[in-house]
């Protein structure tokens, strides 16, 4: 048996959506301070995530894509014992992004190789759109490296959801690809156990040909299920754990922040 499974599951993080802006602010004139309301997030990880391989951070890192953003969000992590793995969103310069952010615990990998898992980060940002797309030089790695490497399972993470979830103003700002991504899933069907992704600000999961399709609520604001138009939810932040086992097992949970966590940092 590999020593691997001998002891414990490989436990992710995943935080998303964070919306940093350039100066600490809000978003949508919601109120809700997205420096604070990260640093929420990030205090309650290290209060109860002490475990935690890696904390993957799917998108939307920034609310303006400039430089002072991504440093500030940098810093920001830089504080906290934990490896961030980062990938953009529609909200993100990918190339600023990758220039600016890394540093320290922070880093932009394309694929990470933990035991008997690969983790693969997407990056389906489309410049000034809102939607997404995977280029064909994404779609390539994806299939390289699902080809190539022994490791038995996948997880695929992307900021952008690559199935409806029921709102028509956010399906509109899907993953306008997707069947390029699940042809490439079909070729390696058994290896690729689920596909996580952000950009919705909303719990999701569904199930297509066995690959689970995980959405994550964001660290700052929620919007609402089933809307015809943006309604912002008054769901507090939330983060996403992930323990993914050896035989290709994942269990799952969102974990909202309460008021004590909250408050602490409010
Ligand atoms: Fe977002």
């Amino acid at each position: 048996m590999h020593p691997f499974e001998l002891s414990r599951p490989l436990r992710l993080v995943q935080i998303t959506d964070t919306h940093f802006c350039e100066r600490p602010g809000d978003i949508l004139s919601t109120r809700v301070d997205t420096d604070q309301s990260l640093r929420s997030v990030l205090d309650t990880l290290h209060y109860r995530e002490h475990g935690c391989d890696d904390v993957i951070v799917t998108g939307d890192l920034a609310q303006d894509p400039v430089e002072g953003s991504y440093h500030r969000l940098r810093h920001a992590l830089n504080g906290y014992p934990f490896r961030f793995q980062c990938l953009p969103g529609n909200h993100d310069d990918a190339d600023l992004l990758g220039a600016a952010l890394p540093g320290g615990n922070v880093d932009c990998p394309k694929v990470l190789v933990r035991h008997d898992w690969l983790l693969i980060l997407l990056d389906s940002s489309v410049p000034n759109e809102p939607w997404g797309w995977l280029a064909d030089t994404e779609l390539a790695l994806l299939e390289e490296t699902l080809s190539r490497h022994p490791a038995p399972h996948a997880m695929l993470f992307l900021h952008h959801h690559p199935v409806p979830v029921g709102s028509p103003w956010i399906d509109r700002i899907a993953l306008r690809n997707a069947d390029a991504l699940f042809e490439v899933v079909a070729r390696h069907a058994g290896k690729v156990r689920a596909i996580v992704f952000g950009h919705v600000h909303q719990e999701f999961e569904a199930e297509r040909a066995g690959v689970r399709l995980i959405g994550t609520p964001a660290t700052c604001i929620q919007f609402a299920p089933a809307t015809e138009r943006l309604v912002v939810d008054d769901l507090p932040p939330a983060y996403r754990w992930l323990e993914l086992h050896a035989d290709g097992r994942v269990d799952t949970a969102v974990h909202y922040l309460d008021e004590q966590a909250l408050r602490a940092t409010g």
